[in-house]
């Protein structure tokens, strides 16, 4: 009789030690995927620009790139209306280096992966030329950087597109 309390005593405690480490997990893991900007950006407040002047590598390299703050000063010779710690940031890095870029971005692909903004959007021939939604959704229309991205990638997606226009699937193309 003893015993089999015992176990089942056991079991629950092994249960509850194993779901207490699920939940950590999870909040660690959802941190992780989370991107917290120290200066929150308004797509929607300069959507009369260009994607080109912020993020000029999209039609030439490889990285579409992000702007420094020095990029943004040319507008903006004071510091935009930001939240307290958005402007306290602002004065900073503009007074450390305004060459400093300091977005976290959102969308990367691991190192072993390649990925050209360029191929897919100036030199691929005209059918195939895609627009910025296609992988980002409506992010240019937001009135603060996203947390988690609007749309994802994953390898899978990336092959399932390249399959419908016989692009290249092999492992070594993407892989280098
Ligand atoms: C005045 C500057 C500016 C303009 C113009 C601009 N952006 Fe941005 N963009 C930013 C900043 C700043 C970020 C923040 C960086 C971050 O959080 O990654 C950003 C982030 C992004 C990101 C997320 C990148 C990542 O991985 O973090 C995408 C995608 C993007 N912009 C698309 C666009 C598109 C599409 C357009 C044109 C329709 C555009 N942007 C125009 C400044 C600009
Ligand atoms: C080419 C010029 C230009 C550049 C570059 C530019 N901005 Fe702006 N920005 C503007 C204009 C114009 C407005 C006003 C838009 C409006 O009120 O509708 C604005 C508005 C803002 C606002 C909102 C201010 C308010 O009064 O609501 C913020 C915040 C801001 N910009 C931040 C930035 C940041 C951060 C960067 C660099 C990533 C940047 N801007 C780059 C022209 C620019
Ligand atoms: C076919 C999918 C695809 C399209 C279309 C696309 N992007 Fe991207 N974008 C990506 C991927 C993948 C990454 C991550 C790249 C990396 O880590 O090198 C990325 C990263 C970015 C970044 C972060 C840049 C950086 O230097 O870290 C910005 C900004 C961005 N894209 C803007 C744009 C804009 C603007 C357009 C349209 C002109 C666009 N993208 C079109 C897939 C795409
Ligand atoms: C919606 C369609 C689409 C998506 C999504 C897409 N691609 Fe592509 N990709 C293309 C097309 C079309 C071409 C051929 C462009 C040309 O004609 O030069 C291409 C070409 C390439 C090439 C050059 C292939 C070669 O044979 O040299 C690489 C590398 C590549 N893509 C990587 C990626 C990666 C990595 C992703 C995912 C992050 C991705 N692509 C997502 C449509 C797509
Ligand atoms: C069209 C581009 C493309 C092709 C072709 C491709 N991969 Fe990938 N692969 C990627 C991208 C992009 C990632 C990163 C995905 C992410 O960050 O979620 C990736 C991730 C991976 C990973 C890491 C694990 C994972 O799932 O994230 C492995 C392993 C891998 N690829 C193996 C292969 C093998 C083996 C082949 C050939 C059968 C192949 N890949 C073909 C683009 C490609």
């Amino acid at each position: 009789m003893t015993g089999n309390n015992k176990t089942s005593w056991m079991k629950i405690v092994i249960v509850c030690i194993f779901a207490g480490m699920l939940g950590i997990g999870y909040k660690w893991y959802s941190k992780r995927t989370m991107v917290v900007q120290p200066i929150q950006f308004n797509h929607l407040k300069h959507n009369k620009l260009s994607c080109e002047i912020c993020h000029p590598g999209i039609l030439k390299k490889a990285k579409a790139g992000l702007p420094s703050i020095s990029l943004c000063a040319n507008c903006h010779a004071t510091s935009p209306d930001l939240s307290e710690t958005g402007k306290k940031w602002w004065i900073y890095f503009l007074n450390k280096d305004p060459e400093i870029v300091p977005w976290q971005p959102l969308y990367s692909v691991p190192k072993h992966a390649y990925f050209s903004h360029r191929r897919h959007l100036s030199i691929a021939s005209k059918e195939k030329l895609l627009s910025c939604p296609v992988c980002h959704g409506d992010i240019h229309k937001t009135e603060r950087i996203p947390q988690k991205r609007l749309v994802n990638f994953s390898m899978e997606k990336c092959r399932r597109c390249h399959r419908y226009w016989k692009v290249s699937t092999d492992c070594t193309a993407c892989h280098r």
